[in-house]
């Protein structure tokens, strides 16, 4: 578990005995008329093998090429419109990569929250972000306490997407954003991970891509305004086609691989071009947001 923490007033309190801002159990307490209470999603059973060994190397591809990801990381930013002061809760933050990209402004005058589900992943995220382990169905924080919500490709592995988009109107105030980013059905991003990510992979992956207009529906089901969803392709960026090996290889943990089938997989599956400067991957996700009306 990981250590206390002083929670801000944002944090629910109803009596469960575990520490409200790093538990779970509110999930299905909630407020939240779920049509399924008894039904977690179906990540709660797989995050047991997200063991401090296989969230390490997910954290030092981020830490080791920090420029990779930056451009996917950006357009999430922007789209947040953050300013100094706000409270910002990202969801199925992993290590916190999202949140690294944050502008000094808002790191240094407002409130970062960080969630996963997986406690281990959650121990890794750095001050002064405020971890919290919990799903991303049921969130601890009181109705109305959050000026942004975000999530950058953590919404494929969730089921019930509803519920995380009626979390999140619940717990944002009136005018607060919504912004999420993930992976397009039969997009080549979504044919990797099924494909040579599920066969090199310990546990395998089984991605629940979004279709497009799944989003803006989802928003719009949730009481969002404003909504907006666009589907954006850009580079992942390498120095070299070692690094970029060296990267996917750690990011998506494919330890049943060897160098060799990684390679292969790489050139069959995703568009990769290399010039004198730089190798570059073609990535694409679908990004969205709405805002509570006013
Ligand atoms: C692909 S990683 C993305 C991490 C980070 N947002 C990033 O972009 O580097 C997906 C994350 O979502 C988390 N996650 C997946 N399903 C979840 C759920 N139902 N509730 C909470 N966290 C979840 C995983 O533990 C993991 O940290």
């Amino acid at each position: 578990m990981i250590s206390p923490i002083t929670p801000p007033d944002v944090f629910e309190s109803d009596g469960c005995e575990h520490p409200s801002y790093a538990c779970c159990c509110h999930g299905w307490r909630s407020e939240i008329p779920y049509g399924m209470v008894n039904s977690p999603d179906s990540y709660h059973e797989r995050v047991k093998d997200y063991s401090p060994d296989r969230i390490a190397p997910f954290n030092s591809a981020n830490k080791r090429s920090p420029q990779a990801r930056k451009i996917e990381q950006q357009l999430l930013i922007q789209r947040l419109d953050l300013r100094p002061g706000q409270r910002v809760l990202d969801t199925g933050s992993g290590g916190g990569y999202l949140v690294d990209g944050f502008p000094k402004s808002l790191r240094d005058t407002g409130t970062i929250i960080c969630s996963d589900a997986s406690e281990h992943f959650i121990a890794t995220v750095p001050k002064p972000f405020l971890p919290i382990v919990c799903g991303m169905d049921a969130f601890p924080l009181s109705r109305d306490s959050m000026d942004r919500v975000c999530n950058l490709a953590g919404l494929h592995h969730v089921e019930y997407k509803d519920r995380f988009f009626r979390e999140a109107a619940r717990v944002l105030k009136s005018g607060g954003l919504i912004a999420v980013a993930d992976v397009r059905s039969g997009t080549r991003p979504a044919r990797w991970l099924n494909g040579p990510v599920d066969r090199f992979t310990d546990i395998g992956h089984d991605g629940m891509f979004v279709a497009e207009g799944e989003f803006s529906a989802l928003l719009e089901k949730a009481g969002f305004s404003e909504i907006e969803e666009k589907h954006e392709i850009y580079p992942w960026s390498f120095e070299g086609w070692e690094e970029l090996v060296d990267f996917c290889r750690d990011l998506f943990r494919l330890a049943k691989a060897t160098r060799e089938d990684i390679e292969a997989a790489l050139e069959e599956c995703l568009v990769i071009t290399r010039d004198r400067e730089a190798v570059t991957l073609e990535w694409e996700l679908t990004y969205a947001t709405g805002r509570i009306p006013e």
